[in-house]
């Protein structure tokens, strides 16, 4: 009779813990089941580079909506896609992404409003400091004042640094010299004032030249008062290579007093890809979850597309790819289950 009662007891008991770890599961808490609630749960961000034109894809979509919590367009909010004429603006793709990420409750991020590369040709024609400095400071005013309140993040400046840690001689820096940043972050706080103002760039992930550049300026900003408010960290990464100093670095950022993000995470490899690649891979990215994580003011962790199918690598570094969570399929890597168990879930 007492063990009859004991067993009831302990069913009844067991399915309440049941009933509990699922509701927890459903509202994002310990254990939950996708990306974006597990990151959810820790108070993070877990995003990816979406391409609108790939939204009529069943599978792309339904991905992208089951999995993640936040969005950055992978090309629709760049300069050429906004501006292709002097004043002439279009927002077509971008709006559109907007509202599907909306409608979803997903985080966005803005990318981005000043950068060297998919510049609209017209700008280049540009022979003057103040006609740049008057061309950039509308494109920022008009592209971030028609997004105003519904972006929580701009990549206000993309890539102005060399390795070496001087900047890049790109066209703002030739023309209007080293104060065009200052003056894009001051833009863009004018036209949005509830957005977060990021710089972004690639290999300064770990303490090199580059980030010790990077760290002097943001320093520079928030001592004088320039308005940044985080660095993102894009992440495209070689499998087995992810920098030592990750943790270290995104911590020293921090300090600051600024938010850091991993803003366009993938981890390449040669393809076919090797099992044993693949396994690293997994390895690679629950590290950099690890790291992310392991600092309070690290807020997301966005990967630079969903699916292997659409990754930007193979184009770019021919005989590479399988870099995303995702294989060409939407079957679920290695990787994917390995950041997932890093996230807590
Ligand atoms: O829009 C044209 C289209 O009209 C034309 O038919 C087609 C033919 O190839 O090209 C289209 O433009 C392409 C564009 O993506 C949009 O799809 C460009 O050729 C192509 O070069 C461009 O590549 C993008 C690349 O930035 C440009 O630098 C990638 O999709 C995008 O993933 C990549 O993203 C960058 C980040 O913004 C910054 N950090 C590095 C990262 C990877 O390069």
């Amino acid at each position: 009779m007492m063990v009859a009662y004991r067993t009831r007891v302990h069913l009844a008991l067991s399915s309440l813990s049941l009933a509990l770890a699922a509701s927890a599961v459903l509202a994002g808490g310990a254990g939950a089941a996708t990306l974006g609630s597990a990151a959810g749960a820790r108070g993070r961000t877990f995003g990816t580079a979406v391409a609108t034109s790939h939204l009529g894809e069943a599978q792309y979509a339904s991905t992208l909506d089951l999995e993640f919590n936040g969005v950055t367009p992978e090309n629709e909010m760049k300069w050429d896609a906004t501006e292709p004429s002097r004043g002439v603006f279009s927002f077509g793709p971008a709006d559109t992404l907007v509202v599907h990420a909306q409608g979803r409750g997903m985080r966005i991020r803005g990318h981005t409003l000043v950068w060297h590369s998919q510049l609209a040709p017209w700008v280049n024609n540009i022979t003057s400091g103040s006609d740049l400095t008057a061309a950039m400071t509308n494109h920022i005013a008009q592209v971030v004042g028609h997004f105003r309140g519904k972006l929580a993040y701009w990549d206000v400046v993309n890539e102005a640094f060399n390795d070496d840690g001087t900047r890049r001689t790109s066209i703002f820096q030739r023309l209007i010299g080293n104060g065009f940043i200052e003056a894009a972050f001051r833009a863009a706080r004018a036209a949005d004032p509830g957005a977060k103002l990021c710089y972004n760039d690639f290999n300064a992930e770990g303490t090199n030249a580059k980030s010790n550049a990077i760290f002097a300026m943001v320093q520079d900003f928030r001592s004088r008062g320039v308005p940044i408010d985080c660095v993102g960290f894009q992440s495209h990464f070689i499998v087995g290579q992810v920098p030592s100093t990750l943790l270290a670095n995104l911590q020293r950022f921090a300090n600051l007093g600024v938010e850091v993000q991993i803003t366009e995470l993938d981890v390449r490899m040669p393809t076919p890809a090797s099992q044993a690649n693949l396994t690293r891979q997994a390895s690679d990215y629950a590290g950099i979850v690890g790291a992310c994580l392991a600092v309070s003011r690290c807020s997301s962790i966005t990967t630079w597309g969903i699916t292997d199918k659409f990754s930007w690598v193979p184009g770019t570094f021919p005989g590479q790819g399988a870099a995303l969570l995702f294989d060409a399929n939407y079957v679920r890597k290695a990787a994917y289950a390995s950041t997932l168990r890093a996230l807590g879930g």
